[in-house]
């Protein structure tokens, strides 16, 4: 039996009811370009609890504070040059920073892990920047799924993983992107990349410069976050198909291998913008009982290819 949640069309007056929930430390999941958000007021200590509860979330994890623009996010954190540089040019748009948070810097320490730092985003979905201003407040917002299983880029799935455990979903069809942003560390000299996402590296490159990556050093940090088994599908996951085995699913990439029991393809053109916005969805899609695994064509290592094989990746690792 399916708990019961409420999913209304993000029209103006859902918006508000949304705001005003969350002002009143209530969860709302709402749309943004990359995916959906479960949102919480990121000042209320409350709100985030609830919102790791819902997620099942280890707590050592810290959360994006999303802002309706670069003003409201200079208010919490200390912005270097680069920082303002990475603004100018992303938001708003698909890219987190992590910066120093301000010594008066009201969103919850919860929310950062108890970590000094504090990592920013301004998305460019019109429903969320809508919501973000009639809240009035920093709304922190993990992806809208119990942590570890993959990530919703539509309504329909924030209400498969967390039905029961929110107030409402505004429904603002489909996220364009449908891969989580970028996460930098703005607060030196030099972008360091601690999560590939929707702002591929080559556009960081191009405005900021050599990006630190774990593979220019290994040494570089990595976010918090970046868990090795994460985005799972119940079933395994094998990568880098070059012929399917009896039984499996097969998630293409260009033209299908022959023989898969179901296929599903991320881009019949090998689109690598495509197959982002495809991805959550299809992996969903071929998680069903009775196969023996998904097998995945290689997804080329360029351009949105960095994320969507970090997600694979994951996707595939030990549990
Ligand atoms: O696209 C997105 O970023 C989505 C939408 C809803 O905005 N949100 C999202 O949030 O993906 P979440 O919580 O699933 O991922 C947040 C990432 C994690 O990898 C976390 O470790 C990192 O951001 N992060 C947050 N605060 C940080 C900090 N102070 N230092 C380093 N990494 C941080
Ligand atoms: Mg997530």
């Amino acid at each position: 039996m399916s708990e019961a949640i409420r999913i209304l069309p993000a029209t103006d007056a859902a918006i508000d009811e949304a705001a005003a929930l969350l002002r009143a430390g209530q969860l709302v999941a709402f749309p943004t370009e990359t995916v959906y958000g479960l949102g919480g007021d990121a000042t209320d200590d409350r709100a985030v609890a609830a919102i790791f509860a819902a997620k099942g979330r280890p707590s050592f994890n810290p959360l994006i504070s999303h802002l309706p623009d670069v003003a409201h996010a200079r208010e919490l954190a200390l912005f270097t040059p680069l920082a303002e540089k990475l603004a100018a040019a992303f938001w708003p748009g698909p890219l987190t920073m992590v910066l120093k948070r301000r010594p008066d810097c009201p969103v919850s320490h919860l929310a950062c892990a108890g970590l000094d730092t504090i990592a920013l985003r301004v998305p460019a979905h019109p429903v969320a920047k809508r919501l973000l201003e009639a809240v009035g407040r920093p709304v922190v917002a993990p992806s809208a799924n119990p942590s570890g299983r993959v990530s919703p880029t539509s309504a329909a799935h924030v209400a498969e993983g967390l039905a029961g455990r929110l107030a409402l979903v505004l429904d603002g069809g489909p996220c364009a992107i449908g891969l989580e942003s970028t996460v930098v560390d703005a607060s030196g000299d030099r972008p360091v990349l601690l999560r590939p996402g929707g702002v591929t590296l080559e556009a960081l490159e191009q405005v900021a410069g050599p990006v630190i990556t774990p593979k220019s050093d290994p040494d570089a940090p990595t976010s918090p976050g970046q868990l090795a088994s994460h985005y799972a599908p119940a079933l395994p996951v094998r990568l880098k198909a070059t012929e399917v085995r009896p039984g499996e699913a097969l998630l293409a990439f260009g033209p299908a291998l022959p023989g898969a029991a179901v296929t599903l393809n991320l881009s019949e053109t090998g689109n690598l913008e495509e197959a982002a916005a495809n991805l959550f969805a299809l992996l969903r899609a071929l998680d069903r009982p009775g196969l023996a695994g998904i097998a995945v064509m290689p997804v080329p290592e360029a351009g949105l290819g960095l994320a969507i094989n970090d997600r694979l990746r994951r996707a595939a690792a030990p549990r």
